[in-house]
């Protein structure tokens, strides 16, 4: 769905929209697509780029804010579709750093000798939850899928994860309606809760500035490295004013900040493995190059990775 599309459905502009936040178009699921079929791909794919085949994952998490239903678990139809039937598989939520959070989830996992090999997966289908007459809203998102493979090895390349949380912003976004607070009746179908509000604009992009910084300076001094070592950074694609503050503050040339969201929108979890997997597949990102992944989200949640590809 392209910014001139969006111009036919509300009072907005492409001017606007690629001004404010660099955003030209963004994808959107097929009416007969949910979560899990998006899921599907991206983990059909990461198994393929890791030459393994489903008998060896025995630790599914897809991390989502957009699940196919309440329950079960998207992680369990994506177990099933994918034919990994040794692994355990669930949700978590973390909303746009439910990937980081998988992602540490996993590595903490491994680490422990509980799990060897794990697909972590970002997934989202946002279209669904965007009301898409709130022009302040429905330019931000669009729908999409990653995943990566994590395995143990005998050489730690995951130096460091740093993950926070504030329920204290937890109004600044949020989905009202459709959980145990308020169930879906007539009148919150009509009172449109059960579409994505954004509180304060200004006030998100201020702290996903100064969160995602913070997080990505904590995991560089966990692993005593230098923002002169990273060779890309990968973060969380909200908004490319949002990208290039942050890589101002972590003093980064824009060589080294891996940007998409021209193309896709905020796929809110799916963004990092979909940044990651692009730099990857084009040959940008290669073997033993040093990464920070930041992202910042709903809850608020936060958090940074920093790992050897
Ligand atoms: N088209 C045209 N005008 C618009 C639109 C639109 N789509 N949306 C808002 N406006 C108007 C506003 O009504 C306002 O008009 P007014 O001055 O007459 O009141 C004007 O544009 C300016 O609005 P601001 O909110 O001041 O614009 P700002 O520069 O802050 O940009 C934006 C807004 C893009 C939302 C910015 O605040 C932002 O990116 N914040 C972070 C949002 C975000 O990334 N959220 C998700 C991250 S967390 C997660 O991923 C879940």
């Amino acid at each position: 769905m392209t910014n001139q599309e969006l111009e036919r459905m509300v009072d907005t502009s492409d001017a606007w929209i690629r001004a404010r936040t660099g955003i030209g178009e963004r994808r959107i699921a097929a009416p007969d697509e949910a979560t899990s079929d998006l899921a599907l791909a991206a983990a059909e794919n990461a198994l393929q780029a890791a030459g393994l085949s489903p008998d060896a994952v025995d630790l599914i998490i897809v991390a989502t804010a957009t699940p196919d239903m309440p329950f079960p678990p998207t992680a369990c139809l994506v177990q099933h579709r994918i034919g990994a039937s040794a692994a355990v598989a669930f949700d978590l939520s973390a909303v746009c750093s439910g990937f980081l959070y998988g992602f540490s989830t996993a590595v903490g996992l491994i680490l422990s000798g509980i799990y060897r090999t794990a697909l972590v997966i970002g997934a989202e289908v946002f279209s669904r939850i965007v009301d898409w007459e709130d022009r302040s809203t429905c330019v931000l998102f669009g729908d999409g899928a990653g995943a990566v493979v994590l395995q143990a090895t005998d050489r730690k390349r995951v130096f460091a994860s740093y993950l926070g949380s504030d329920g204290a912003w937890s109004e600044l976004l949020m989905v009202p309606a459709g959980g145990s607070r308020m169930p879906a009746s007539k009148r919150t179908v009509d009172e449109r809760l059960h579409y994505l509000k954004m509180g304060n604009g200004k006030e998100v992009f201020r702290r996903a500035v100064h969160l995602m910084t913070k997080a990505g300076l904590e995991v560089l001094s966990q692993a005593n490295l230098k923002l002169e070592d990273i060779d890309f950074l990968i973060p969380h694609q909200a908004n490319i004013r949002i990208i290039h503050s942050l890589a101002q503050k972590l003093s980064l040339s824009k060589d080294k900040v891996v940007a998409n969201v021209h193309k896709y929108g905020n796929t809110s979890g799916a963004s990092i493995p979909i940044a990651l997997d692009e730099a990857v597949r084009s040959g940008k990102i290669t073997r033993d190059d040093i990464i920070l992944m930041a992202a910042f989200g709903s809850g608020l949640t936060w958090g940074a990775v920093l790992l050897r590809w």
